[in-house]
């Protein structure tokens, strides 16, 4: 199997070839997604909200991160696999972003970084990427910034839409090899992946991106309760994990397991 490269990436947008990816966290999400043929897995710092228990994306360090983006890099054999940086780690300098960036690659053997701002983190961009590292830009609505945004709100609308697309020009100017716009409406998303040549990664941004990102325990039903409207679930995972958790559960209060079949003699 030939390993995923961002020219690919290109290559799929100027075809008009839409393309998936997925966030992963560890070696049988990389291995199975690998096969599933997404061409590009995020090791998100939404690992904060989905792996470590922390109720927002800012509480993830970079060295609970980098362990998470090893295991990834070693599972898979084609997929292209996305480090993000976290909150704290990029925001303080130029210097900083580069040297957070170079530990991702060489500690957590990542194939790329993301981070999240638009023109104000043009110089960061440009810098991680004259070190010879690939930048995913995400722009929108921003996780990280939750707090200056107020809140989690569609970005793009009425004055905002000039800005968005400011944002994306920005970003692709620096060198980012692509950009996610998350939470920005879709006439603001249309517009920005027909004007930039890098490709457009949605969510909650519309049909018309050049790719589409979703959670993977969104996309695969572990997470419960009421989910974003950008998410679409498609199994019920955790449905299956309690179904089988309280089967072994009743097996073995019930002296059904282990059977003959599982005992040494
Ligand atoms: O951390 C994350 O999972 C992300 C994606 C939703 C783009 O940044
Ligand atoms: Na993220």
């Amino acid at each position: 199997a030939k390993k995923v490269r961002i020219h690919h990436l290109r290559e799929l947008k100027e075809r008009g070839e839409p393309w998936p990816m997925l966030t992963a966290y560890d070696m049988y999400t990389a291995e199975l997604f690998d096969e599933a043929g997404i061409p590009v897995l995020l090791v998100g710092d939404s690992a904060s909200n989905n792996v470590y228990g922390y109720d927002t994306s800012l509480p993830v360090t970079v060295d609970e991160l980098i362990p998470l983006v090893r295991g990834v890099t070693r599972s898979v054999k084609r997929s292209l696999v996305v480090a993000d940086l976290p909150f704290g780690s990029y925001q303080v300098s130029v210097e900083q972003a580069v040297a957070t960036a170079v530990r991702f690659m060489k500690e957590g053997r990542a194939h790329a970084v993301k981070l999240e701002g638009g023109r104000h983190f043009a110089p960061h961009i440009q810098a991680i990427v004259r070190a010879g590292i690939p930048v995913m830009a995400h722009i929108g609505f921003t996780p990280q910034s939750e707090h200056q945004l107020g809140g989690y709100r569609v970005q793009g609308r009425n004055d905002g839409f000039d800005s968005v697309v400011a944002d994306a020009r920005a970003v692709q100017e620096a060198g980012a090899f692509a950009v996610v716009l998350e939470m920005v409406t879709a006439e603001v998303a249309k517009q920005i992946t027909h004007d930039l040549d890098i490709p457009t990664v949605g969510i909650g941004a519309g049909p018309d991106t050049d790719a589409q990102v979703l959670v993977w325990q969104d996309m695969i039903g572990l997470r419960r309760g009421k989910a974003p409207k950008f998410v679409k679930r498609y199994a019920d995972m955790a449905d299956v994990m309690l179904g089988a958790a309280r089967s072994f559960a009743d097996e073995v209060r019930g002296h059904q397991f282990p059977g003959p079949e599982h005992t040494f003699h």
